[in-house]
């Protein structure tokens, strides 16, 4: 298994270019199943998640091939609706496929992903609006059965709880619906509009009716098009939180900057200085880190994938910092590894006290999830000497180049096998 070596401390100085968004391209790719035609997507990150979603599509027979940058997909003659367990169990968005399979088909066999280091994860929300547009299901030995057999007929479903799976899951399913879906108390992450944009490109019917209501009225068939997913916010996120850490000077490229207006308040408020123009940011650390009560939530509030993030900048703080996580039930899984490094970090249920003016101490960590192992890096980015992160498999599911994007900014930093 694949190590990292991370030699801090650096202060961080240059230029980031931000990738493609791999909550954006997730949904995007499972919606090309709505597809006879070719779809052609730009700007896809080149992260483990869009691969094995890739080899998910071409297990339910979709044809792909690169043409430079480009991902070109061939749906015209795919007709599996089977997506199997050894695909879905290592990346949770392959419940996405289902809203198109029944769309498409009016059934489909997916495996429930199961649940991960952060939760349990359930999709009981997803199984439940897709009932109201006609779906019928079973769910036998992981997998779940499902069946529209007149096909998916529109109906008024207001979510229970704000997910955005379960939102994305819907918009698809009901694009081929008889009749109009409306959809309220939706999640309405920048991920979610960019996937909306992709489905009226494609010629759906969609329009948002409400700050949290969108109304979907169902078409036959949809365009061949060429698409470009928007920019990955958490990445951003994350090397944002990596200049204020370091007291560095970054020029955050390729960003749209008042869809992370959030983040960017966050970190003024709590003193780094910051100039924003078209497609980019600039951000200059400050010695003096001031601390904050924070919490996170579904958007436009603080994203919980940037919460492990922001607790390692607000161990450096100036006094003790309260985060509250209001999504997950276990998305603390980096704090023994932060603690192994000099933090004092104590978690109470959902809320995690940090205490402040630490300095972390290098050391041989081990990664959890996708957001907690960029965490630990951020942490080797301010501790003098070399840490060493194991499983970092967990991180190359979601950024991509890591190293390269931090060598070029003066980190010393390598991978080893
Ligand atoms: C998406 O996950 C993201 N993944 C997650 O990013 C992100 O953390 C999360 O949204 C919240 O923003 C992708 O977009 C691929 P949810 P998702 O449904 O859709 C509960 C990353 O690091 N819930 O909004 O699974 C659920 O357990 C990943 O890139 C139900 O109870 O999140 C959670 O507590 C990690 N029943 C809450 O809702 C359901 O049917 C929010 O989940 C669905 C969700």
């Amino acid at each position: 298994m694949q190590k990292l070596e991370v030699f801090g401390a650096k202060k961080l100085k240059g230029q980031i270019y931000i990738s493609g968004s791999k909550n954006a391209s997730l949904p995007i790719l499972a919606a090309t199943l709505l597809s006879r035609k070719e779809i052609t997507l730009k700007n896809l990150p080149k992260v483990k998640d869009i691969e094995t979603m890739i080899n998910l599509l071409q297990s339910l027979g979709s044809i792909t091939k690169f043409e430079g940058q480009s991902l070109v997909v061939d749906n015209s003659k795919q007709k599996k609706i089977f997506a199997s367990y050894n695909l879905v169990k290592t990346m949770r968005a392959g419940i996405l496929v289902l809203g198109p399979l029944l769309a498409k088909f009016g059934n489909a066999k997916v495996s429930l992903p199961g649940g991960c280091a952060i939760g349990t994860r359930p999709v009981d929300i997803h199984l439940k609006a897709l009932s109201k547009l006609g779906v019928k299901f079973q769910i036998l030995n992981g997998y779940v059965y499902a069946n529209a057999s007149k096909g998916l007929v529109g109906a008024n479903i207001t979510f229970p709880k704000i997910s955005v799976g379960a939102t994305e899951n819907l918009i698809i399913a009901a694009c081929f619906a008889k009749g109009s879906t409306i959809l309220k108390n939706c999640a309405i992450e920048p991920e979610i509009k960019d996937l909306v944009n992709f489905l009226i490109k494609m010629g759906c019917k969609i329009k948002w009716i409400g700050k949290r209501s969108i109304k979907i009225s169902g078409v036959k068939e949809v365009k061949e098009i060429s698409y470009s997913v928007m920019f990955d916010r958490i990445e951003a996120g994350t090397y944002l939180i990596a200049a204020a850490l370091t007291e560095g000077n970054l020029q955050i490229k390729n960003v749209i900057p008042n869809i992370i207006k959030t983040e960017l308040n966050i970190l003024k408020k709590i003193g780094a200085k910051i100039k924003v123009s078209r497609n980019k940011v600039n951000i200059i650390g400050k010695k003096k880190i001031k601390s904050l009560k924070i919490k996170t939530s579904p958007y436009p509030g603080f994203p919980t994938d940037l919460q492990a993030q922001i607790m390692v900048l607000l161990c450096k703080a100036n006094k003790k910092s309260i985060i509250r996580e209001d999504i997950f039930e276990n998305r603390f899984m980096h704090v023994a590894e932060l603690n192994r490094m000099g933090a004092q970090i104590l978690t109470k249920g959902n809320k995690a006290l940090v205490k402040g003016n630490i300095n972390f101490v290098p050391a041989e960590l081990m990664a959890t999830d996708l957001r907690a192992s960029v965490s630990l890096v951020l942490a080797a980015l301010t501790a003098k000497g070399k840490s060493v992160i194991n499983r970092i498999y967990h991180l190359d599911r979601g950024y991509e180049n890591i190293e390269k994007k931090l060598k070029k900014v003066g980190v010393k930093i390598r991978r080893i096998n």
